[in-house]
């Protein structure tokens, strides 16, 4: 059956990118002849119903916006049957045909037991830590990065100045992609991620290594999945007296704030059209995903069973431009 009414909601962690794609799918929807409505809160609202009707006009304005106008939140109940039947019984109390769900891993399985329930879904993957499955990338990873980028550089002036080691810890929950990316990017000595898992007496190793060759600083980049803290590997770098004075910077929900960079926007843009466009193909159960150049659609089953890592030929790559 077509859809002739839809629904949107961003769930989980918010992502600089997700206005954007709310506003694609609407201002899409809307394009297609589809009515399109709001849901505040992610699955929460879903579950309480607070469902709006969402007009072309109501999403002016937010693109260039950081999080989400429908607002957010993680949501224990859908883990439980009661939550999720309590999400379907909202869902055709409201008219709603079908649904799209812009989030990350959790929101994706969310997505994924409605779609078992026979609720018509399509998933956008937005989470900065970029951990999902059958994407590139997700919206809001790209921004993440640039603000990762941009406080570092800072960071570095002082601890050149100064001549210190900085510990420096990004989110990214279970994925290294973004201490692994920033510290590319950024030119860190080292990085910690869960992937690589690494003694303090390695970083030890490392940090005092670029003191003898003379460097002005040293940047160890931890991702806060990595299996060591900052302040651990702190008071290790102390002890075994790496030759630099260190410092600690947890980067936290900096992260997730700000303007989308034109690569999430443009993202956002893709997906949001692409996942209307399935909705009325009827080819629901399914997300959008970048794969190279192109938008495609890949199975909710096949995203939610596995879980992406950082590619390790990047860690390669850090380590020789670390020298
Ligand atoms: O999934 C996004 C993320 O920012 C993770 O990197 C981090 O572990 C988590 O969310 C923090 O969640 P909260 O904002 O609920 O504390």
């Amino acid at each position: 059956m077509t859809p002739r009414r839809i629904a949107v909601l961003t769930s989980g962690g918010d992502a600089p990118g997700m206005n954007a794609a709310i506003r694609a799918v609407v201002r899409a929807a809307a394009a297609r002849g589809l009515t399109i409505s709001g849901v505040e809160q992610g699955f929460e609202g879903l579950i309480r119903g607070t469902i709006r009707p969402l007009t072309p006009r109501d999403v002016g304005e937010i693109l260039q916006r950081g999080g989400t106008f429908l607002h957010t939140a993680r949501c224990p109940a859908m883990l439980t049957e009661r939550g999720r039947r309590d999400a379907v019984r909202q869902v055709n109390a409201h008219g709603i045909d079908a649904l799209v769900v812009i989030g990350g891993e959790g929101s994706i399985t969310g997505a994924r037991a409605l779609a078992g329930m026979g609720v018509p879904v399509v998933a956008i993957p937005a989470s900065i830590d970029n951990d999902v499955w059958g994407t590139d990338m997700a919206i809001g990873v790209d921004t993440a990065l640039n603000t990762i980028v941009e406080t570092v550089d800072k960071l570095r002036d002082t601890a050149s100045s100064h001549q210190r080691a900085f510990l420096v810890e990004t989110m990214g929950r279970n994925s290294g992609y973004l201490a692994l990316m920033g510290g590319l990017v950024c030119g860190a000595e080292m990085v910690l991620i869960p992937e690589v898992p690494t003694t303090p007496d390695e970083v030890a190793t490392a940090v005092a290594a670029a003191y003898e060759r003379g460097k002005n600083h040293a940047f160890i980049i931890i991702a806060e999945g990595a299996g060591l803290t900052t302040h651990e590997v702190a008071s290790h770098l102390a002890e075994a007296d790496a030759g630099f004075d260190s410092r600690v910077t947890a980067l936290g929900h900096v992260q997730r704030g700000g303007s989308p960079t034109a690569f999430d926007r443009l993202l956002a843009n893709r997906m949001g059209i692409t996942a209307v466009d399935a909705l009325i193909d009827g080819r629901t159960d399914h997300m959008t995903g970048l794969s190279g150049r192109d938008i495609e659609l890949v199975p909710l089953e096949d995203v939610v069973c596995q879980s992406r890592t950082a590619n390790l030929k990047y860690y390669e790559l850090m380590q020789i431009l670390a020298t």
